[in-house]
């Protein structure tokens, strides 16, 4: 069959594949432990639902504005207002199918191909084939020191005549590192003085711990004009344990917005009227469950960092935000894939490879679930992995034999 060349450079989403391997085998009554999963398992709020239920009950969900229904945008507004101190206009902001889509549309109006996008690494799994599928070329930036916290200097080695964006995530998946506020000004001052554009994907930016306070990259910003190259993007999926509900956003200059507004148009319409209202009382609504999630993920984090500090041989920065640790598990192996694959096999734990995220020999473990399924995990883990483990291990009344060295 004959596919495009883009389609060829397109490798499948390493998180969405491994959601559908743990549910195959859970629907074979497998004890699946998933220690993979990007999403919390807390419940949506309440005022979304009951919006979403009242929009349903009406009878009447048409095909709303591209850019979003100006409910939406009233909020988002309102959101930008209080977290980011800046007053923009409905024209700044356009709401899409998830924070996803607008990463990805914002790239499809900004790149032409051949042009060069700039990440720190590790990176988001999606960013280098979102930059591909535009005919442009990912260019990933390691950090100097080994550690996950990026320099100035780790960028602007990368820019070339070529580079058009430079796209931030703080706090980071998989690292869950927030960087520091020094770097996000030099990063912010450093695009503006090359032209470039910086893509502020704050989608974790409430989901934080140690009493750090959210980082609002217009305060070192020069350029508050509509000439600003600097973009942020938003969504309901983590903050508000709202993934499936599909709802992110863009906070950019108009001309930026109006042709992404124009794409998205084509593509896929404005996202679902249902949704957008749902998102519409989540952002306007009670706060407590944001919160509550945030406190429930830094407990787990630590839970997380005990157990695998009494994991001989494995290596974890704890991390700052968000709900993941990536760990470097070398000791036990340089090829990431395959040491998820066995443990999969093995112990029936779902871990992402680091190389997926552009680190080799690390696994992201995630800390959504609940204390036990993280205790429990990282002890089959350790059991799996550890040659000075018993021989033995039981799973419930299932026992299993360590039948590999
Ligand atoms: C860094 C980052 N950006 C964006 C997204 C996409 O979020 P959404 O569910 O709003 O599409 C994710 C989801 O995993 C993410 O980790």
């Amino acid at each position: 069959m004959s596919m495009s060349l883009i389609a060829k450079t397109i490798s499948e989403s390493a998180t969405l594949k491994l959601n559908e391997a743990a549910a195959i085998l859970r629907s074979k009554g497998e004890p699946v432990i998933h220690l993979g999963g990007g999403e919390p398992k807390s419940k949506a709020p309440i005022d979304a639902l009951v919006a979403a239920a009242a929009v349903l009950n009406s009878g009447e969900i048409r095909y709303t504005p591209a850019d979003g229904i100006p409910a939406l945008k009233k909020a988002i507004i309102r959101y930008t207002d209080e977290f980011y101190h800046r007053k923009v206009d409905p024209e700044n902001v356009m709401a899409s199918s998830g924070a996803k889509q607008s990463v990805m549309v914002c790239l499809q109006a900004l790149l032409n191909p051949q042009e060069e996008v700039i990440f720190p690494t590790p990176y988001w799994v999606s960013y280098p084939e979102m930059v591909k599928l535009c005919g442009a070329i990912p260019v990933a930036a390691t950090p100097e020191d080994g550690s996950f916290y990026p320099r100035l200097n780790d960028i602007e080695e990368k820019v070339s005549s070529y580079t058009k964006a430079v796209i931030i995530n703080s706090p980071n998946n998989p690292s869950g590192a927030m960087y520091s506020e020094q770097f996000i000004a030099e990063i912010v001052e450093f695009c503006e003085k090359r032209g470039l554009y910086l893509i502020m994907d704050d989608i974790y930016h409430r989901l934080i711990f140690d009493g750090r306070k959210p980082i609002n990259c217009y305060d070192y910003a020069k350029d508050h004009s509509e000439n600003s190259k600097l973009i942020v993007i938003n969504g309901v999926s983590k903050q508000y344990a709202m993934t499936g509900f599909r709802i992110g956003w863009t906070v950019a200059n108009k001309k930026l917005i109006e042709v992404m507004a124009n794409i998205q148009g084509h593509q896929t319409h404005g996202p679902s009227a249902l949704l957008q209202h749902a998102a519409v009382a989540a952002i306007n609504g009670v706060q407590s469950s944001v919160e509550s999630l945030r406190v429930t993920l830094e407990n787990n984090r630590r839970v997380m960092m005990e157990q695998l500090n009494a994991f001989d041989g494995v290596k974890a920065t704890p991390p700052d935000g968000t709900f993941y640790c990536f760990a470097d598990f070398s000791a036990y192996g340089k090829d990431s894939t395959k040491m998820s694959e066995f443990l999969l096999d093995k112990v029936r734990v779902v871990t992402v490879p680091g190389v997926e995220f552009g680190m080799e020999g690390f696994l992201r473990l995630s800390t959504c679930g609940s204390v036990k399924d993280i205790t429990e995990g990282v002890e089959r883990m350790k059991w799996a992995l550890d040659p000075n483990s018993p021989n033995e291990l039981y799973i419930g009344d299932r026992k299993l034999v360590r039948d590999w060295t």
